[in-house]
């Protein structure tokens, strides 16, 4: 086993499971999400790790012999580096991993601002060129709910910058975020979203509060009710029904998710919403996930 000195908790995406995960920022620039708690601890406090000790714990994964064919920079957005930074890190790991096939990371609509789309594709060269975008929703109500500081102007002008680049981006939404209030706008502008920037893939996620609602509750005015299982399911309903998407990934398999879907979309867009209409309107002939067997 390749030991590496994390600092603990490490996240990656469920589709990282078999790649080196290589630890160049610590915590998450940002960190104000209000439902999100993956770095609030103290060891988790936003930094940069020095150029040199990326290097030494590549040096060490070279000297285990082990093959690595994917890496994914961690931890929250990786990205928030400079073009300069990443440029090093992308040498120093080409120079010990010359065969590596993919390099990937967490990325935040605003962590591509300040770079051009050049540098982008510069980068992809070196073969970075997976960014996983938390873009949650493409309601601008919702993201100032949340506390995102995003909007869909700026989600769509970074995954567009991914796209002009030659690079990929796979796409978080969170299912539920905007409680009953809010849930079909929320579905609507996100879809909207997704067919303005035709990700290569996307994903849904069931926002869950493991340390408590107290702190969402807070952007919501103390408003936030949240959808039960039928909720969820007819928010997914209204989603996938306004999504126009050409040729993206759908997945809606991760453990917070009762109900599994995956499918290719535009292609996959009926049979999916017919296993949605059977989940709302028959239930039971559709296998959910257990509540036990749910996480983040
Ligand atoms: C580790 S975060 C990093 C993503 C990156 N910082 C960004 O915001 O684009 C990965 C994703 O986990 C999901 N996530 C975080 N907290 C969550 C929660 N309480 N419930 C459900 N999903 C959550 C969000 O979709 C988030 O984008
Ligand atoms: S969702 Fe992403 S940007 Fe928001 S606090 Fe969590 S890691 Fe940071």
């Amino acid at each position: 086993m390749i030991q590496i000195p994390y600092v603990e908790p490490v996240f990656r995406p469920p589709s990282e499971a078999y790649s080196l995960i290589l630890q160049v920022t610590i915590g998450c620039s940002w960190n104000n999400c209000t439902f999100c708690e993956m770095y609030t601890q103290p060891q988790k406090r936003f930094r940069f790790k020095p150029i040199e000790k990326i290097e030494q714990e590549l040096a060490a994964i070279v000297a285990q012999g082990l093959p690595v064919r994917r890496i994914f920079l961690a931890d929250g957005d990786a990205m928030t580096l400079s073009f300069r930074r990443l440029k090093l890190i992308m040498q120093a790991i080409n120079r010990y991993l010359p065969g590596i096939q993919r390099v990937s990371s967490y990325c935040l609509p605003r962590n591509l601002k300040n770079k051009t789309v050049a540098e982008l594709a510069e980068l992809n060269e070196m073969g970075l060129s997976l960014f996983y975008v938390g873009c949650e929703s493409g309601d601008d109500l919702v993201l100032e709910r949340v506390n995102k500081g995003e909007t869909f102007d700026s989600s769509l002008a970074a995954l567009q910058k991914i796209k002009a680049a030659g690079a990929k981006s796979s796409v978080m939404i969170l299912n539920g975020m905007g409680g009953r209030k809010y849930s079909e706008q929320h579905a609507v502008n996100s879809a909207r979203l997704m067919s303005a920037a035709q990700p290569e893939f996307l994903s849904t996620l069931v926002v869950s509060f493991p340390a408590g609602v107290a702190r969402y509750q807070q952007g919501f005015g103390g408003e936030f009710e949240a959808l039960d299982q039928a909720g969820l399911f007819q928010e997914m309903y209204w989603l996938l029904d306004n999504l126009e998407l050409d040729k993206t990934v759908f997945r809606s398999d991760h453990a917070s998710n009762y109900l599994v879907l995956k499918g290719s979309l535009g292609r996959d867009k009926p049979r999916l919403l017919k296993t949605v209409r059977a989940a709302l309107e028959q239930p039971g002939s559709v296998r959910l996930r257990q509540e036990w067997m749910r996480g983040l």
